[in-house]
């Protein structure tokens, strides 16, 4: 049996042509449905449904052969010991600062103020604002981020942009360009050596299903 870990959202639903690509189609609809193991129509393939954060994790440990997650969520801290050989380009976005349209930042980053930033990405926003020498006090926060500069929490925000829709509708504007992401194939090591046939067989089947730009 060949398990692979999804998120249920833009992963799921940017996945399927790539499964497709490898003659792999989930026969049940996770919207319609509260199971978490879906069933496919290769009887030794499966999916199952996890917390985007926690899609590596579970290749880590072997509860999951496969998965794929978003480059964010891998640099943030979750790359430990697994096999990258995809970016398989989808479900793109890119990691941003944002702060209220009235808020002078390049400004406050040439005075050398101390910013308060406020994300879920604390680990890469320390690295990004200490390689450009700005002294951030860093909030973590689950979600909402785009709240915090509109209540006086943060400065600025760190967080995914992909329309920029939700900046636009809270009065927000993007500053900086982080760096771009998208998701990637992530393999358990020992499961590539073990079921290394059918494993090799559905990672040929998605590098030539990638989407080109
Ligand atoms: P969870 O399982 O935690 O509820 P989710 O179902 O929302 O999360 P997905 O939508 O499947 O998770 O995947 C989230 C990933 O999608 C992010 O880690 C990121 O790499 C990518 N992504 C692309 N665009 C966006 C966006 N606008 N907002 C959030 N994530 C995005
Ligand atoms: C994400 C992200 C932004 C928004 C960006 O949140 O955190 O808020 O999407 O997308 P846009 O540029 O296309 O508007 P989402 O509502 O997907 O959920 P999350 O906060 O649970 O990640």
């Amino acid at each position: 049996m060949i398990t692979l870990a999804l998120s249920k959202g833009r992963i799921f639903d940017e996945t399927l042509p790539l499964l497709a690509a490898a003659g792999i189609e989930v026969t049940e609809d996770p919207d319609k449905s509260r199971k978490l193991i879906l069933a496919t129509t290769r009887p030794d393939v499966r999916v199952v449904l996890v917390r985007a954060s926690d899609v590596p994790t579970y290749v880590q440990y072997g509860g999951a052969d496969l998965g794929v997650t978003g480059l964010d969520v891998l640099l943030e801290g979750g790359n430990q010991g697994l096999y990258q050989p995809l970016d398989l380009r989808i479900a793109a976005c890119r990691l941003s600062v944002a702060v209220r349209a009235d808020y002078d930042y390049a400004s406050a980053v040439k005075q050398g103020s101390r910013l308060t930033v406020a994300t879920k990405y604390v680990n890469l926003s320390r690295n990004f604002f200490a390689s450009k020498g700005v002294h951030v006090d860093l909030i973590k926060l689950y979600g909402s981020m785009e709240l915090a500069p509109l209540t006086g929490l943060a400065d600025a925000i760190v967080d995914l942009v992909s329309t920029g829709n939700t900046l636009k509708a809270n009065h927000l504007v993007e500053v900086e360009r982080i760096m771009d992401i998208s998701a990637r194939l992530v393999v358990n090591q020992a499961a590539l050596k073990l079921k290394q046939a059918p494993i090799r067989r559905i990672l040929d089947a998605f590098a030539s299903a990638i989407p080109q730009s």
